[in-house]
């Protein structure tokens, strides 16, 4: 759970940092500056208010086949005028609406004629600004709750509660709507919310205080698609194959006639940026594998065998594993890590380039929530530097093409199988950027990598055996750097143990512990210790993401 900003976080950002976040936003009108995938179909805007669930917004919009974009609070009404978006969604927020310093938006959106539709904070905001109020619960309102549907429903709600009377919704919130903005109807409460839902159709209004958005709320993709298109008239035309050619030619626009190069690390995003690419650039892109000495078990191999008979497109391998350790050798802090090894990755792709000497580009597999999470769109905080997005040395040589950057991983997946990419690399378990270096903690050596490296194979093999791999997001293993006493043959010994890791989740923004068998649990532990040497002991981590993140560094 996110915990309440503090005052100092909620006014942080000085005018460069509101600037950054508001770019994402284009001033041209018709595409963002940042790779709008949107094409020919309609835009809905999710604006952010600091909830844990935009993300969850706009990807439910995106399944109603309608694009989406989160933007700032910050935004301006000039800013979304130039995007031309159908519809407005309001985010959640951990805010108070009536409160002096809360974040708004800009009045003079309201004036545009965009169909708005708030959500929890972005629902109190709607009333508060517009003549409505706001106040404190006597309590609470958090979890499952019973809703009924008062009237005719409204747009939103009209005959859901033919499916269930009281609809099954799901709250968290303290603060309550205590009256809509005047003109607008009241269509549902709760015991602990007079004003549950409420819409003004004539204006384009519509609030909920629950979340449509989680899956607890049995209605809610109903809804979307409802306020899509009953009151925003959006088509559904934005689909896998209009992705295709909207990315193929931004591409192409992107790069003319130059050469690209491609960094290929085995995991599913770089495969499928670098397909993406080549149909649109053809030969003039050229894959880089870099062996890093961080990849996992006969990775190397298997990628060059999987990409140039797949793509039919010679790969470059560029063995920069020296470089790497060098650079890492003392570096134990996270970030310090993620940093060397960034710049690691494009020193070597500079030393492949001097064998292609015209390239000016390189393609990363970068996706919407890397590029979240590392505060590019939002000024949420950053959580890590991921490698291909905050971690980028300042010198950087190359022009980015991230045809992937509006992209969920789900959504990714279906290019790939649209693409044509083999369900094996499709269905890949994601492996970081930094690779084992994020899983060595301490000093990353050539020996820890190579204990890593051996018992990693143990685990994710006997996750493979026991039939197991497709329900698991992730699963690995982690050198923490701490020693533990064991006994061996009579032996007294002192070595590393070695954490499992196993998730499932849909897209890696939330993650759970994986319920693994005993038995699978038991065969990963007894064949660590008996063949990796110098690890005694096995813990499994039952940490879920959030608190946890997947990753341990
Ligand atoms: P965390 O550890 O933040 O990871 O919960 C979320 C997902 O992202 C992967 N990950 C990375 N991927 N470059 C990447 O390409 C990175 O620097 C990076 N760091 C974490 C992680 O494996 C998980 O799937």
């Amino acid at each position: 759970m996110k915990t309440p900003p503090t005052a100092a976080d909620r006014g942080a950002p000085g005018a460069a940092a509101a600037e950054a976040r508001t770019a994402v936003v284009a001033d041209d009108a018709g595409g963002s500056a940042d790779g709008s995938l949107s094409g020919d179909s309609d835009t809905v805007l999710v604006v952010d208010f600091g909830a844990q669930y935009s993300q969850l917004i706009a990807r439910r919009v995106r399944q109603c086949r309608v694009y989406s974009e989160i933007v700032p609070a910050a935004v301006t009404a000039s800013q979304i005028a130039a995007r031309r978006p159908c519809g407005l969604i309001l985010s959640g927020g951990p805010a108070s609406a009536h409160v002096d310093g809360a974040p708004r938006l800009d009045p003079e959106i309201y004036e545009l004629g965009v169909p708005i539709l708030g959500i929890c904070y972005g629902a109190q905001l709607i009333a508060e600004q517009l003549g409505g109020s706001v106040a404190p619960n006597e309590r609470g309102e958090y979890g499952r709750a019973e809703m009924t549907v008062g009237g005719d429903g409204g747009l939103l709600l009209a005959g859901l509660s033919s499916q269930s009377s009281p609809l099954p919704v799901w709250m968290s919130h303290f603060d309550a709507i205590v009256s809509p903005p005047p003109g607008a109807a009241v269509t549902a409460e709760t015991p602990a919310s007079p004003v549950a839902a409420f819409e003004d159709a004539g204006r384009g209004l519509y609030g909920v205080q629950f979340h449509p958005e989680v899956e607890h709320t049995a209605c809610g993709q109903e809804i979307f698609e409802r306020f899509l298109r009953q009151a925003c008239g959006a088509g559904s035309g934005w689909s896998m194959d209009s992705i295709v050619e909207t990315a193929t030619a931004a591409i192409r626009g992107q790069v003319g006639d130059a050469r690209a190069i491609c960094g290929l690390s085995g995991g599913v995003d770089s495969a499928v940026a670098a397909a993406l690419v080549h149909r649109a650039v053809g030969d003039q892109l050229t894959c880089v594998l870099v062996d890093t000495g961080l990849l996992r078990m006969n990775e190397a191999a298997a990628v060059q065998e999987a990409f140039s008979s797949h793509f039919g497109i010679e790969l470059m391998l560029e063995d920069a594993a020296d470089e790497f350790f060098a650079a890492l050798a003392g570096v134990t802090d996270p970030e310090a890590k993620r940093r060397a090894v960034g710049e690691q990755f494009i020193r070597a792709f500079e030393r492949a380039r001097s064998r292609v000497p015209d390239a000016k580009f390189l393609v990363q597999g970068t996706l919407y929530p890397d590029v979240i999470e590392s505060g590019a769109t939002t000024g949420s905080s950053t959580i890590k530097s991921h490698h291909n997005v905050g971690g980028l040395p300042a010198d950087l040589d190359f022009e980015l093409v991230e045809p992937l950057r509006m992209l969920f991983k789900d959504e990714v997946r279906l290019l790939g199988a649209e693409l044509g990419l083999p369900s094996e690399i499709v269905h890949r378990q994601p492996f970081p950027g930094p690779g084992l270096a994020v899983r060595i903690i301490g000093e990353v050596t050539p020996d820890a990598a190579e204990t890593l490296r051996r018992a990693d194979a143990i685990v994710r093999e006997e996750l493979r055996e026991a039939g197991l791999e497709r329900d698991i997001w992730q699963s690995f293993a982690v050198l923490p750097d701490i020693r533990t006493v064991g006994v061996m043959g009579d032996e007294r010994t002192y070595g590393r143990p070695l954490v499992i890791r196993a998730v499932t989740s849909s897209d890696a923004m939330t993650a759970d512990w994986a319920r693994l068998p005993y038995d699978v649990l038991e065969a990963m532990s007894s064949r660590v210790v008996a063949e990796v040497s110098g690890v005694n002991r096995v813990v499994y981590d039952i940490t879920s993401k959030p608190p946890a993140t997947i990753e341990w560094e």
